[in-house]
């Protein structure tokens, strides 16, 4: 079983303070790329239980949710039908890094639901805090293939300061043991530039967040307080140039 399996039953409630930043950033944005009224067509890679998911169908978008982890996508599944989104969500168990293919080695089926139904591209792409487990460029030509000639990107991931003495991970309460899917950490530099190379441009400024002191980290809970002075949050919107 992926780690990202056994994740899901304690993902959306561990206290991540990395999700706690990543709701921050998401939800400043939102306003500005999903305006009421907007109905945009939005694929989102590595959604994972749908803690975003949920919040762009809640603004009218269409989502077309993808990510590998069979764990995750139910979890995702049962909030969709819990908030009532459930039409406005379209889940899709994908491997980014096969991308178009399946692990068959065919045309995948969120391939095919692209190529039958949004072939013009999709608006906007959202992936949050999964760049840490895919090669950068692998990741950017995928969003390059789906996305229409300026269609937004709003990409975030762990900082590369966290990312230095950190990775994504978590304690399974059935052992007690810590548990970690592979991790590659991803400097905003290198970032930018393969943004770049692929056509990406970037819409304002990139955003860094953590723990400023300990006044700022009580509002992020008891596992905030080890990461104090460090950057862990890394957000950024860009631009597909047409
Ligand atoms: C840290 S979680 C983030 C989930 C969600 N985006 C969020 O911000 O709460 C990373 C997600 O990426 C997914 N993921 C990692 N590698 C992937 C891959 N190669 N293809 C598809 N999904 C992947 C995992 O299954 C997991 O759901």
């Amino acid at each position: 079983m992926d780690a990202y399996d056994l994740w899901a039953a304690v993902y959306d409630t561990d206290g991540n303070v990395l999700q706690q930043l990543d709701d921050l950033y998401v939800d400043a944005q939102l306003p500005y790329l999903l305006p009421p009224g907007s109905s945009l067509m939005i694929a989102e890679f590595g959604c994972g239980t749908g803690r975003n998911t949920i919040k762009l169908a809640r603004r009218g978008a269409q989502v077309l949710a993808v990510d590998y982890s069979q764990g995750m996508l139910g979890k995702l599944k049962g909030k969709a039908k819990e908030k009532n989104v459930e039409d406005r969500i379209h889940v899709y168990q994908q491997d980014l890094a096969l991308f178009p293919k399946g692990p068959d080695g065919t045309d995948s089926g969120f391939k095919q639901a692209l190529d039958r139904s949004y072939s013009g591209g999709v608006d906007g792409v959202v992936s949050t805090l999964v760049i840490e487990h895919l090669d950068i460029n692998l990741f950017f030509a995928a969003v390059k293939a789906i996305l229409k000639p300026e269609g937004w990107l709003l990409l975030t991931n762990m900082h590369a300061d966290m990312g230095a003495i950190s990775s994504a991970g978590f304690l399974d309460p059935e052992t007690g043991k810590k548990i970690k899917p592979a991790s590659i950490n991803h400097p905003e530099q290198e970032i930018l530039e393969a943004a770049g190379k692929y056509g990406f441009v970037l819409r304002g400024e990139v955003s860094e967040d953590g723990p400023r002191d300990a006044e700022h980290a009580k509002q992020f809970g008891k596992r905030a307080v080890k990461w104090i002075g460090i950057k862990m949050h890394i957000g950024m919107v860009l631009k597909l140039r047409y």
